[in-house]
Order: C-alpha cells, then sequence, then structure tokens
C-alpha cells in the first residue's frame, strides 16, 4: 500500500496559453491540491513551453502547490529561477548528463521538496542512486513533449517495481505518473502504487473534474 493519499495534479500545459489565469482558475475550482507546470527547452524535449516569468506571475493570483516539471537538458542551470518563482517542488530527469545528486541538493537547499524523473524507455535501476535523496518520483507513462498522447500500458510493471523499492528500503517518496492519465488508467497506476496523478488533456476535457480521484477511493 502507498503511505501517501492520493493528489491530483492538473497539467496546465491543457490549458489555454492565452489565458492561463482562467486555466488556473479551472483547477483551483475543482479542488485538486496541485497544478503541474511542463517547462520544456526544445532540445531534451522537441516541444517548448514558458518560463519561470510565467511561474512567478501565476504565483501572484495562487495558492496551489506548484509542481514544477523541468524536462531540459542542463535543468541545474533552472533551479534557482523556478525555486524564485515560487515553485514549491521541482523535478529533474535522470537521462541528461548533469550532477543529479547535486542537482537535487540544490532544489532542497531553495526551500522545494525534489522529484527525478524517468522517461518510459529508461530503467527503473537508472534511478537506484538516488532512491533515498528525493521526494518524489515521477514515472513518465508517455514519450514527454506533447500533451494529448495515448498512455503507455508497459510502463506499468516499472512502477509496481519503484513501490516495492519503495517499501523494501523504508522510504516515503510520492510515486507520480504523467501522461495519459484519465479516472481509468490512473486507477490502474494506483493499482501499481501510483499516489500522485498529473492530468492534462483528460483534465479540461472531463465535466465532473471533482469526480476525478474518487475511483480511487
Ligand atoms: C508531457 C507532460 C505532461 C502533459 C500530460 O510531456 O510532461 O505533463 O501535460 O498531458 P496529458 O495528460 O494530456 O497526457
Ligand atoms: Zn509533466
Amino acid at each position: 500500500m502507498t503511505p501517501h493519499t492520493c493528489i491530483l495534479a492538473p497539467s496546465i500545459l491543457a490549458g489555454n496559453h492565452a489565458n492561463l489565469s482562467e486555466s488556473l482558475k479551472i483547477i483551483e475550482d475543482s479542488g485538486a491540491p496541485w497544478v503541474h507546470l511542463d517547462i520544456m527547452d526544445g532540445h531534451f524535449v522537441p516541444n517548448l513551453t514558458f518560463g519561470p516569468n510565467t511561474v512567478a506571475d501565476l504565483r501572484k493570483i495562487s495558492k496551489l502547490f506548484f509542481d514544477t516539471h523541468l524536462m531540459l537538458d542542463n535543468p541545474q542551470n533552472f533551479i534557482e529561477p523556478f525555486a524564485k518563482a515560487g515553485s514549491n517542488n521541482i523535478t529533474i530527469h535522470v537521462e541528461p548528463d548533469y550532477d543529479i545528486k547535486s542537482t537535487l541538493k540544490e532544489i532542497r537547499k531553495l526551500g522545494c521538496t525534489c522529484g527525478l524523473s524517468l522517461n518510459p524507455d529508461t530503467p527503473a535501476e537508472s534511478l537506484l542512486p538516488y532512491l533515498s535523496e528525493v521526494d518524489l518520483i515521477l514515472v513518465m507513462t508517455v514519450q514527454p513533449g506533447y500533451g494529448g498522447q495515448a498512455f503507455r500500458d508497459d510502463v506499468l510493471k516499472k512502477i509496481g517495481t519503484i513501490n516495492a523499492w519503495r517499501t523494501e528500503k523504508h522510504l516515503d517518496f510520492r510515486i507520480e505518473v504523467d501522461g495519459g492519465i484519465d479516472p481509468e488508467t490512473a486507477k490502474r497506476c494506483h493499482y501499481e502504487g501510483a499516489d500522485t496523478f498529473v492530468s492534462g488533456t483528460a483534465f479540461f476535457n472531463l465535466e465532473n473534474k471533482k469526480a476525478f480521484l474518487q475511483g480511487l477511493k
């Protein structure tokens, strides 16, 4: 069993980028405690989104927990700007070549919780050196870069593996899933041990947003 209560983290990537404040209000009104902020650099992923200035302006109008997902080749250069902009959690990826341990430490030093993410084809074992240094593991259930992609079933097993390590090693990081998450795929991820659910397209399309997590309870 997961040690955490389930959290929904709607992704503003699927919102209206000409009116992000309205999208943020939709997320707040749903009762979700977190908002997921997808930051892309056009190198690590083939797409661009927004930067620290946008996050800082969203911070001025919201008290939600800001869950910032850095899909960047050089995340170490952007920790301070995103922490100062008001992020509460900052997640970095395990794939690029940089000093992951010191970047995780810097995130915590700046007062944020830290997350580590892995792409669908990256083996779970790549996380092993860092498991005791993170507050959250973000398991990508699509190849990052775009919203609206289909959930990848083949990642479910990896969630179970990470959950088993969490129990064996008496660790308490959250297990977050991101990509193609709707009430049905969230349930399947929860069964494997996920407790934190990013949802973009499905969340904004759902009529009854408040009911999203009810299926998990
Ligand atoms: C994908 C992003 C996701 C994205 C998920 O690269 O990391 O957070 O917003 O969107 P959906 O829920 O549409 O798959
Ligand atoms: Zn994301």
